[in-house]
């Protein structure tokens, strides 16, 4: 991600087809997103990642990777792309999560109303791990959240049977 995907970014995480699944949920306006930009883009072990699918940026992605290669991973796509997007930015994240970074583990936290999410991971091959009972307050209620892992070796397997 550069300052020159900011504005992209920042128009699909306020769409509110993915505004309502994030854990923070307010309209966020350029000033904010471009303080987060400055401060998040230095901080090491963080990767601010923009997906593309024929020269277009379709995605973004976030991941923080903390002691013993363990990340985790946020993450959405462009609303107005095709069905396949994410799938498609999934693969290639693991790829460059597993392959090139070499982390041993990728972790995915959802909200328990994210259905989409939710298959999201099973199709790409994460486990799921656990629920989280009532772990995030949205300023109005409790929400139960899903938590998705996959190990470097089961990736390297999925590698396998896809060939
Ligand atoms: C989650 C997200 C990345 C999925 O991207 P997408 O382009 O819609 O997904 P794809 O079309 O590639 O579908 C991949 C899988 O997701 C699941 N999925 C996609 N759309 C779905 C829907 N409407 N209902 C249920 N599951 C759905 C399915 O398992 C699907 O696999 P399948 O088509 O083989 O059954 C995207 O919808 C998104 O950005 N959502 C808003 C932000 C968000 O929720 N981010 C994650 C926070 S944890």
């Amino acid at each position: 991600m550069t300052e020159w995907d900011l504005e992209s970014v920042l128009a699909w995480r306020n769409h509110p087809e993915v505004r309502r699944f994030m854990f923070s949920r307010h309209e966020i306006e350029l000033q904010e997103h471009k303080a987060w930009f400055e401060k998040a883009s230095k901080q090491a072990n963080r990767y601010l990642l923009v997906f593309e699918q024929d020269a277009q940026a379709r995605g973004f992605v976030n991941l923080a990777v903390a002691s013993g290669s363990i990340a985790e991973w946020g993450f959405y796509t462009d609303p107005s792309s095709p069905k396949g997007t994410g799938k498609a930015l999934g693969n290639q994240l693991l790829s460059y999560a597993f392959g090139e970074l070499k982390l041993h583990k990728l972790v995915g936290q959802v909200l328990a109303y994210n259905e989409r999410s939710r298959n999201f991971h099973l199709r790409l091959g994460f486990q799921q791990e656990g629920i989280l009972r009532q772990q995030h307050f949205d300023g109005e209620q409790y929400h139960d959240v899903y938590s998705y892992g996959m190990l470097a070796s089961e990736w390297q397997q999925l590698q396998g049977e896809n060939q």
